[in-house]
Order: structure tokens, then sequence, then C-alpha cells
């Protein structure tokens, strides 16, 4: 690792440079997605449980003396905490070229404005269905007008692009692939299509309902010619744009075409563990050691440990067991 420079992102031992971290700043969510949470509920951290700002301001602080770029917030729904406006501005504040937020936009419309002002770059937002019913059944219970409000006011107040994620479900929400890419000919918005991850929830993961961005992108054809584009810079998305549209078309291929080999990120939950990879279990505990008076140096060196032991690549594909932690992809914000 080249923690000698402090200007420089770390490297991990299969040479890849970290500078990208995801906080999940709260497990609660709004929403209960199907696919995202489980049907007998989860159990929620208890508020002593979770980072306070302070802790989390802190750790992103010694991540960003050792290069760290670009944040994620996640949560749960990140839009639930009430000191959002406040987190986001802090975070901007320490210099975080790239800060972005991934939310299911049931908050996000009155909340735009002051998110961008407090230095919000851009968001992600979550909409499986365009059918309001779908969409209300998905979600078990969700306003799709909430969404679609949130998406223009996201839009006006320039938190831009404004990236929309949709995870295909064979028999759920298939038919709809077409008519998410269709959006793309109005809006310049950025429609990102998901494969299927086995995140274990309610038994509704099985291999045939992940349809592959292969048969995404074969359906997306009959629209128009298919254009590569070059910005992919290091995220997990390959991106087209249909000819003559002007939003892009991203695919986002965890189960056919992992992206482990340019994994830039780092996660830290709400209660305050470092997870080095989505679908490992490793988990590093910065919490305790910080309520127990730890120093920064003492932080810092569990920063590089957690950049130590990244695994080389998730076993998605050929073990899906190795997923049967992820109890609730809610907790950890995707
Ligand atoms: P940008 O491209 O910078 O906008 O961000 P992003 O695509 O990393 O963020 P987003 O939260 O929208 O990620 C999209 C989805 O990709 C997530 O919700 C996950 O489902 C999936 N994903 C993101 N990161 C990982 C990862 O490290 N491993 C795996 N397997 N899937 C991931
Ligand atoms: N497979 C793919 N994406 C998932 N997400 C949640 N669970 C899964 C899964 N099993 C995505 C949501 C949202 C983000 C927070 O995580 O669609 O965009």
């Amino acid at each position: 690792m080249n923690s000698a420079n402090k200007s420089q992102p770390l490297k991990d031992p299969y040479n890849r440079r970290i500078d990208y971290l995801r906080i999940s700043i709260t497990d609660k969510c709004n929403l209960k997605c199907i696919y995202c949470t489980p049907s007998e509920g989860i159990k929620y951290f208890q508020e002593k449980e979770v980072l306070t700002d302070d802790e989390i301001l802190r750790f992103v602080r010694i991540a960003r003396k050792h290069g760290l770029r670009k944040v994620r917030i996640t949560g749960g729904e990140p839009l639930v905490r009430n000191s959002i406006v406040k987190l986001v501005s802090s975070i901007k504040g320490i210099g975080i070229r790239d800060l972005s937020l991934t939310t299911n936009g049931i908050l996000l419309s009155k909340l735009a404005g002051e998110l961008k002002r407090a230095g919000l770059d851009r968001v992600n937002i979550s909409l499986d269905s365009m059918d309001p019913d779908k969409y209300r059944a998905i979600t078990k219970g969700g306003d799709i007008n909430l969404v679609w409000q949130s998406i223009k006011d996201a839009e006006k107040a320039g938190l831009s692009p404004v990236k929309i994620n949709v995870v295909p479900i064979r028999g759920v929400n298939d038919d709809e692939i077409s008519s998410f890419a269709a959006l793309t000919f109005e809006k310049n918005y950025h429609i990102r299509f998901i494969e299927f991850m086995p995140a274990t929830c309610n038994g509704i993961w099985k291999k045939d309902k992940c349809v592959s961005s292969a048969e995404a992108m074969e359906k997306i054809s009959a629209l128009g010619e298919l254009e590569r584009l070059r910005f992919r810079g290091r995220g997990p998305s390959r991106n087209y744009r249909i000819k003559g549209a002007s939003g892009v078309i991203g695919f986002i291929s965890p189960m056919s075409d992992h992206f482990c080999g340019h994994c830039s990120r780092l996660r830290l939950t709400a209660d305050g563990k470092i997870r080095p990879c989505l679908f490992s279990n490793i988990k590093i505990d910065i919490k305790t050691p910080m309520r127990n008076g730890a120093t920064d140096e003492e932080i810092e060196k569990l920063f590089f440990q957690a950049v130590k032991v990244k695994p080389q690549r998730h076993q998605l594909n050929e073990d899906i067991t190795t997923a049967a932690h992820l109890k609730a992809m809610s907790k950890i914000g995707g």
C-alpha cells in the first residue's frame, strides 16, 4: 500500500485504487421492497448503535487524507435521517469531489434544493416500475407520484445527472425494460439496469428471475441502434445511448460480468463497520475503537487494514451461498 504518500489514494494488494466510500447512514427505510427487505421485518439498530454525524465525519476526514475522492450516501433510505442536509454539507466541506446519494425518491422532492445548496452533486433514484399499482406492490405501499415529483425537482435543482436504477426481475417488471429505456428519448436521465443479485431476501431470488444485461440490451436494441459511450470511468456501469436519444442507458452486471477488477469502493455500515466488499462477510469495526478513545492513527490503521483485506473478487456467479449473510440488502444500501 502506498500509505506513505498521503495525497494519493491507497492501493489494495490487487493494485486497485480505493477512493470511493459508500456510507450507509441509517438502516431504516420508508419502503419495504420485496427483494430488499425480509418479509419477517428487520430488527433495526438502536439509535445508540448508529454512528453519530461526528463519528462519520471523523472517518471521512481520515479517509480523505488518504485519497478518498468519492462518497455516496446510502441507507436504508438516507433521507429519513434528520441530519441529512447538515451531514451533506459537512462531508462536502471535507473536500469530497463527487458527493452523491442513492434514494428511493419518496422524500427527495422537498429536500432537493436544500441538498444541492448543501453541496450534494447528484442523486441515483431507485424506481423499479412505472406502473403505479405495480410500484405500490413492489415497494409495499410506495406512491409513485412522489418519486416522479422528486425526479423533476432533482433535475430542477441541478442534481445531475439524475440516474434511475431499475432492477429487472423476470415476471415482475421485465416487461417494462423498453419503456424505461424509451424515457431517454425525452429526458437526459441515465437509466441503469442492474442485474438482480442473490441477496437471499424472502427466497425471491432464483437464477432464472435475473434478467442479464445482454437480454435487457437485446430488448432495448429494438428501439434503435445502441452506441457505446466511453465515459465509464471506474464505475460499474457500461453506458450506451440509443441513436437520437438524449439520455444514457447503463448496464450494471454483477452477475454476468463482475466488475471486481476495477472496484474502487469500501462501504461503511450505519453501525460503524467497514465492509471491503458487498458480498464478503469481512467487517472491520471502527465504532467501538472510536468510542473507546482510539486516536486518529489507530482508526487510520483500521482503514488501511480494510483496504488490505479487500477480496480480489466476489463469488456470486459460482456460489450464491456466499451471499447468505446479506439477509437484507436494505441494511447495506446496495
Ligand atoms: P455511480 O456510477 O457513481 O453513479 O454510482 P454507482 O453506480 O456505484 O451507485 P449506485 O448506488 O446507483 O449503484 C448501483 C447498484 O449497483 C447498487 O445499488 C448495487 O445494486 C450495485 N452495486 C454497486 N456497488 C456494487 C458492488 O461493489 N458490488 C456489487 N456486486 N454490486 C454493486
Ligand atoms: N440486486 C440488485 N440490486 C439491488 N438493490 C437492492 N437489492 C438488490 C438486488 N438484490 C439496489 C436497488 C437500489 C439500490 C439501493 O440497491 O435497486 O437501486
